[in-house]
């Protein structure tokens, strides 16, 4: 069974618009576990817009909990996450002005800094994920420097509609075979709504997807156990 890991970040920018103590992200963790979440994934960005350090030290803190801590490769956050040691975290690249991660991550280019983070990451026990594009020469980096899992950029693929959609999910297909075949693990995840979700789901080598903005969205309407179980029942293959 594929696992469905929910990022949270969104119940904390909807407090954060009003600077107000409510809506509590950590409140949402026993919530999304009920309706079959197995993880929980929050981004603590550089620039704090919605999970604040008190939000990831919390979460960090419950007990069992399979948190994947979302983060740039800057040294303050990479020290945060040694203290902490969730049990996974995901590397995005973070730039301050973008709306969301908006692409995968450059680890051809970023080889001896990202090969020195994972090092250091899984020295305490973390279990570090790469977030990137599918490309060829951006998975085999990520076995080069060491990291065990990838979680693949389905942005794209979510934007995109017709031929290009089509392509791209052909690109994440081939990605993933690729990845499993060199000994990596394989996630997704970005940009994926409850239309768009099961043919990511039909790609066998993805054992992962981290959802967050649509199924926030979702429980507005409907309240956020019956959208994690929506997402759940879509990912059944
Ligand atoms: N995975 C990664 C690496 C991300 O950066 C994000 C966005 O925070 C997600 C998954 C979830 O994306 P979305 O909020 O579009 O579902």
């Amino acid at each position: 069974m594929i696992n469905l890991g929910v990022n949270i970040d969104h119940i904390a920018t909807l407090r954060q618009a009003r600077g107000t103590p409510y809506p509590d992200p950590v409140d949402a963790v026993a919530v999304c576990l009920a309706a079959g979440a197995g993880s929980i994934t929050a981004h603590l960005r550089e620039d704090r817009r919605h999970i604040q350090d008190r939000d990831i030290e919390r979460l960090a803190a419950i007990p069992g909990l399979h948190l994947n801590m979302e983060m740039g490769a800057n040294e303050e956050i990479v020290a945060i996450c040694e203290r902490l040691r969730p049990a996974a975290c995901c590397l995005v690249p973070e730039k301050r002005q973008e709306l969301t991660t908006e692409g995968g991550l450059d680890v051809v280019v970023h080889q001896a800094r990202l090969a020195d983070v994972v090092a250091r990451l899984s020295a305490v026990g973390v279990r570090v994920s790469m977030f990137i594009d599918p490309v060829a020469a951006q998975i085999r980096a990520c076995r080069e420097i060491g990291a065990p899992v990838i979680e693949l950029h389905t942005g794209h693929y979510a934007n995109y509609q017709g031929e290009d959609q089509r392509k791209e999910l052909t690109a994440l297909r081939d990605g993933a075979r690729l990845a499993r075949e060199i000994g990596l693990m394989v996630h997704a995840g970005h940009g994926l709504t409850i239309e768009n979700t099961s043919a990511i789901c039909a790609i066998t080598e993805i054992e992962e997807l981290n959802i967050g903005h649509a199924i926030i969205a979702d429980a507005v309407f409907k309240g956020l156990h019956q959208a994690v179980a929506d997402f759940k029942a879509v990912m059944v293959r």
